[in-house]
């Protein structure tokens, strides 16, 4: 007999573990649908911790319960929720520094007084701004070694799948950390008024240029219009070669002839996209649509 149970116990821990495993894989492939997000097989555990708060306060049983309920479209906002906390939103201000270098030293040279309309950067999945912001600040310095060169202003505009990090992105508050990596003191200085309970509140100037959006780079850009320059840096690493393909050509749609693609440093796209080639500068490669 108790052999018998100890087999039965066995078996029902085997097809619990084989429950999991299938509720996972079935997570897996809703994610990387709706966000292009791709996880490794090893990841059950940062799922379980990541979503464990938010399906309780959904009061939602387990994983399955979550997908199947996502799936029929009857939870929007859950689906929201859980795509949210599946982003990694690591950045840095000046992060990996040529492509603000680049930026300041040969684009908007290029983009001065070359056409009668005011310049356009995306910076595409821009976490909680500091790309956007540190674009801003580089152009800020531009203009005033260069006064008059701008009259119509340039626009920046972040866009990111994550609703939480857009909302914090366009307040342009930030705490002790996140204000910590990659500004110089005398940026922090020039750029920031600290309040008392030690949030730095970015400067108008440097906030009133750049518009925060949310937006699914799995999803259309029309409605965006076109722009001189994409910053894409540090999210197609999580993406499948068919989604970073399709994004490659709706970036080339998007941009203006003479305009350039900067992405991460890690990261090519000529491998699974026609729509760009590589183009080397003093630090690093950036892309131009063919
Ligand atoms: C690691 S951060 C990179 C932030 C910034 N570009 C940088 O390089 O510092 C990746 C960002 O991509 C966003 N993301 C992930 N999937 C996305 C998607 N399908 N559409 C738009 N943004 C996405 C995440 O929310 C996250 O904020």
């Amino acid at each position: 007999l108790q052999e018998a149970q100890f087999q039965s116990n066995v078996k029902s821990v085997g097809s619990s573990s084989q429950n999991e495993a299938n509720e996972y894989l079935a997570f897996c492939e809703f994610l990387e649908k709706s966000s292009g997000i791709t996880l490794g097989e090893n990841k059950a555990y940062l799922v379980k911790n990541r979503l464990r708060p938010i399906l309780e306060a959904h009061n939602v049983e387990n994983l399955s319960a979550a997908t199947e309920l996502i799936k029929s479209g009857r939870d929007a906002k859950l689906k929201l929720e859980i795509i949210d906390a599946m982003t990694t939103n690591e950045t840095s201000w000046f992060r990996d520094q040529y492509p603000f270098e680049y930026l300041h030293d040969e684009l908007l040279p290029k983009l001065t007084g070359s056409r009668m309309s005011t310049p356009r950067i995306w910076s595409a999945a821009c976490s909680y701004g500091h790309e956007a912001y540190s674009i801003s600040m580089i152009i800020e310095e531009y203009m005033m070694k260069n006064p008059g060169c701008f009259p119509g202003g340039i626009q920046i505009i972040g866009t990111d799948i994550s609703s939480r990090v857009v909302e914090s992105a366009s307040a342009a508050e930030f705490d002790y950390l996140s204000i910590a990596r990659g500004l110089s003191e005398e940026r922090k200085k020039k750029y920031f008024t600290k309040s008392p309970d030690d949030i730095y509140k970015l400067n108008e100037r440097i906030k009133s240029r750049v518009r925060f959006q949310r937006l699914n780079l799995l999803e259309s850009y029309a409605t965006l219009g076109k722009f001189d320059i994409i910053f894409c840096r540090n999210v197609l690493i999580y993406f499948s070669n068919e989604n970073k393909a399709d994004i490659m050509n709706k970036f080339s749609r998007s941009l203006q002839k003479d305009g350039v693609l900067i992405l991460g440093a890690s990261e090519t796209v000529t491998s699974h996209s026609t729509a760009f080639e590589m183009v080397k500068c003093p630090r690093g490669v950036v892309y131009k649509p063919v």
